[in-house]
């Protein structure tokens, strides 16, 4: 257990040093939440079975690359945010909902940007605490999508049934090595689980800090000398294919 401890902490450590002190924002209320998101289901579902309405389906929305929800027709200046790589996080989500119109003018830098949401939630309060309510609604992952692809897998959100369910906020790893290993996720800020997995069998760790991210760990066993270490978002499960110690492991993504 000791060498995959020692792993774990360099992995860790590369780990700070590559994400950086994020902003920080004060963790929100699950329950306030709740209720400042009344406000937005004039126009927005969100959980099992919801569908697109005047805005998009929000399931799932904190870790997702923005306006990518399937039949449902953006504004051109979505469009546009979601090829430049936005992806709604805890920061993108504040600067969004503090004035949708002004956010999108700010990182396409253009005065001409529009957004199809007028909609503002002014205090910082009523942001934290619906971005906190938002991040309880899980990610599906598509089972089919995962073969078809040779599992380059995006998460979609809400759709047919899940190989796996992963919370947005969870560091996660999967085994599709065909071979029973040892697996380790943890998640920034300490908590860390070690499990055996057989094939198909996967590993989570809830991340309080959705930009943070974490680190996974595959070895072939408690007594192994080396293994491999790989950084982790919240939300986008890693997939082993193939074990190979040396930090010479196969990926999925
Ligand atoms: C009056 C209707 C309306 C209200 C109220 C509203 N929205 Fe929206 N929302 C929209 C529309 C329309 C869009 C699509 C914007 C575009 O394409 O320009 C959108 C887009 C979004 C997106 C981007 C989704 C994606 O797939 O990229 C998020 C996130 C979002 N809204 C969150 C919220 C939250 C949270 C609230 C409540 C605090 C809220 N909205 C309230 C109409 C609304």
């Amino acid at each position: 257990m000791n060498v995959i401890s020692q792993n774990i902490k360099v992995s860790l450590s590369i780990c700070i040093i590559a994400l950086g002190m994020g902003e920080a924002h004060a963790a929100g209320d699950i329950e306030k939440g709740e209720k400042v998101f009344k406000k937005c289901m004039t126009c927005h579902k969100i959980g099992e079975g919801a569908k697109n309405a005047i805005g998009p389906v929000l399931t799932g929305v904190v870790g997702r690359k923005a306006a990518t929800v399937p039949d449902y027709s953006y504004g051109k200046s979505m469009r546009q945010a979601r090829e430049t790589g936005l992806v709604w996080s805890e920061e993108s989500l504040d600067g969004w909902l503090t004035n949708p119109k002004k956010y999108l003018r700010k990182i396409l830098d253009t005065r001409k940007a529009k957004s199809k949401m007028k909609f503002k939630l002014k205090k910082q309060a009523d942001r934290d605490n619906v971005i906190a309510y938002l991040k309880t609604f899980s990610v599906e992952i598509k089972k089919d999508a995962m073969k078809k692809d040779g599992m380059q897998t995006e998460a979609t959100p809400g759709l047919a049934k899940p190989a796996m369910v992963v919370a947005a906020t969870d560091i996660c790893v999967e085994n599709q090595s065909g071979k029973t290993l040892l697996f380790v996720a943890e998640a920034k800020g300490g908590e860390r689980v070690v499990k055996t997995l057989k094939a198909a069998e996967n590993l989570c760790v809830p991340q309080k800090m959705i930009d943070a991210g974490g680190t996974v760990g595959v070895f072939l066993d408690e007594d192994a000398m080396e293994g491999c270490s790989r950084l982790a978002k919240a939300g986008q499960p890693e997939r082993l294919v193939a074990y190979e110690p040396f930090d010479n492991c196969t990926w999925a993504q």
